[in-house]
């Protein structure tokens, strides 16, 4: 079977990003994870990645003079390393042109609500508020639209309550499978 090249993007604690990785390192999917890009520089995520011996590109967006600038840098690298497929597991910036242009069609990202409803940012808690008893998972094909690109995978589960870290801690044990399920059907 063919060995596949893959990049996380993320820019949080990283449990996606590990589970990604993990699974690949297991043989479970077919691939390597062979760039973490994320542009928080102390973010959780790239201990994680130091830990599993994982290249990490972090960059602070500040230092460049706009997003087409270091998204231009961040295509080099992809291009350099050969990958096939980017994953955005809690990469919190908007995907920009220059990105879209060198590899629409072959970006996916995992949002925490069932899309359309929710996009954006705080979605859990966007969820509460709106008093919703289905919560749940979406992982889509990134476009040039906030959390609009078409749907690949989707998981739903009930909650009735308030408690926003109790729905991220059901809604992030379903991502971590959600997630490696659908990169290994995708390659
Ligand atoms: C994930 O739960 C993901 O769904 C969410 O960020 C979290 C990252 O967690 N993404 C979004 O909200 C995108 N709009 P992690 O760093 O532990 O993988």
């Amino acid at each position: 079977m063919q060995h596949h090249r893959i990049a996380v993007f993320a820019s949080g604690k990283g449990t996606n990003f590990e589970a990604i990785a993990t699974a690949c390192s297991r043989g479970e999917i077919p691939a390597d994870v062979v760039l973490l890009v994320c542009d928080k520089p102390q973010a959780e995520v790239v201990e994680k990645a130091a830990r599993l011996g994982i290249e990490c590109f972090a960059f602070s967006a500040k230092e460049y003079s706009s997003k087409e600038e270091y998204e231009q840098q961040i295509v080099e690298l992809l291009n350099s390393h050969g990958v096939e497929l980017v994953c955005l597991a809690g990469y919190m910036r908007i995907v920009g042109s220059v990105l879209l242009e060198a590899y629409g069609g072959r970006i996916i990202n995992i949002h925490p609500s069932l899309l359309p409803a929710f996009a954006g940012a705080r979605a859990v808690e966007q969820a509460i508020e709106y008093g919703v008893k289905v919560f749940g998972i979406t992982i889509h094909w990134v476009d040039n639209t906030l959390d609009g690109g078409k749907i690949i995978a989707q998981q739903a589960f009930n909650y009735e309550g308030n408690d926003a870290e109790e729905v991220h801690r059901i809604g992030q044990q379903i991502e971590h499978k959600m997630y490696v399920e659908t990169i290994k059907k995708l390659l």
